[in-house]
């Protein structure tokens, strides 16, 4: 079996995994080899892949890859694994589903059969979420049908990176952005998404690549471009969704939140199933991932880190925020739209 998307390669024939150096990105493609555990939490944790769903992915292939190294030995240290491997990004929810559902069906079967087991069990979610993705994007095509009837041109603000390089496939939020481009003439305002960028390099470079109209915005420019009657409709991905409609997404993502709540414009959060959490009604006590200051005192200028102020000034980096499902006025997964509040 062998899968080759942009962002992983997985060539079970020949044991290779290789993930893409999104670090690099825009400017170099380069893919990093994984060979053990250690090479898997380091790619999560320094966001050398990022993005809930590709994530989730990528700590699977950890399990497998040390199932083939042979360094587990029987379930009670498949579990050990998974819990050093959940802890790398702690925010997406994706890594503990897949997880959670991968245990049950370990736990019912003999040792000697949990390579070809794990290894059918990533085939089988790879091939679901980029199904899913498509599911999103059509889903979110009805839904736009059914606020903008009588509009051709669309000008639609985003956030953060929710593409082929979050995903497995299309994506989500960007998905149907990909998409409704069928169907409108659109435009995109790109967050630049301090303090990673993924705006800027992420999503501009698959929007160049879509051939999709796009302007790059500082995050503190919505409120005006708002004001000015500027954007239609602002669409969103998301980390973890509560059972009640909270979201965890790249902060930011309440501050957009509560400006289309002040200028009444559709707030629209798109996911997979796999991103919800079944286990929380909400998300209100929810502690998010605290990054290293070096995000915030540093750039990256010619593939190095240069410091934009001094280096020990104190810094506070949240990684999330959670918007309250008062503020989201449609959900759109693979499944259904759900809605949530009508924009008054
Ligand atoms: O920190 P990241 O880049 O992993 O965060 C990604 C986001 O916040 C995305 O908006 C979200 O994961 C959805 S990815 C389909």
């Amino acid at each position: 079996m062998y899968l080759d998307f942009w962002t992983i390669i997985l060539d079970f024939n020949n044991n290779n995994f290789r993930v893409l150096d999104q670090k690099l990105l825009p400017f170099k493609e380069v893919y990093i080899q994984l060979n053990n555990k250690d090479d898997v939490y380091r790619v999560i944790k320094d966001m050398n892949v990022r993005g809930a769903p590709l994530i989730g992915i990528v700590a699977l292939v950890g399990i497998y890859i040390e199932l083939i190294n042979k360094s587990v030995k029987d379930f009670e240290d498949i579990l050990k694994l998974m819990e050093y491997l959940q802890n790398s990004r702690a925010t997406a929810v994706n890594i503990f589903n897949y997880f959670s559902e991968l245990k049950g069906i370990l736990k019912n079967n003999e040792f000697d059969e949990y390579v070809q087991i794990v290894k059918n069990f990533i085939v089988k979610i790879v091939l679901n979420e980029k199904e899913k993705n498509e599911k999103i994007a059509k889903n979110g095509l009805s839904l736009i049908k059914s606020i903008f009837d009588n509009k051709d041109k669309l000008r639609i603000l985003t956030h953060c990176n929710t593409g082929s390089l979050a995903t497995i496939g299309l994506g989500t939020a960007l998905g149907i952005i990909k998409y409704i481009k069928n169907y409108y003439d659109i435009f995109v305002w790109v967050d630049e998404t301090r303090p990673y960028l993924q705006g800027s390099r992420l999503t501009a470079l698959e929007l160049e690549r879509e051939g999709i109209n796009f302007s790059i915005i500082s995050d503190n420019a919505a409120a005006f471009l708002m004001s000015n009657n500027m954007v239609d409709l602002v669409i969103v991905g998301a980390d973890r969704v509560a059972l009640n409609g909270d979201v965890a997404n790249k902060i930011g993502t309440l501050n957009l939140a509560l400006l289309c709540y002040h200028f009444k414009i559709p707030f629209i959060v798109a996911l997979p199933e796999s991103s919800i959490d079944k286990n929380l009604q909400s998300l209100s006590s929810f502690k998010v991932e605290n990054r290293d200051p070096k995000e915030i005192l540093t750039i990256k200028c010619n593939f190095k880190d240069c410091y934009i102020t001094k280096d020990y000034y104190s810094v506070y980096n949240p990684s999330f925020d959670i918007t309250p499902s008062k503020y989201v006025n449609y959900i759109v997964t693979d499944f259904e739209v759900k809605v949530l509040n009508k924009v008054k």
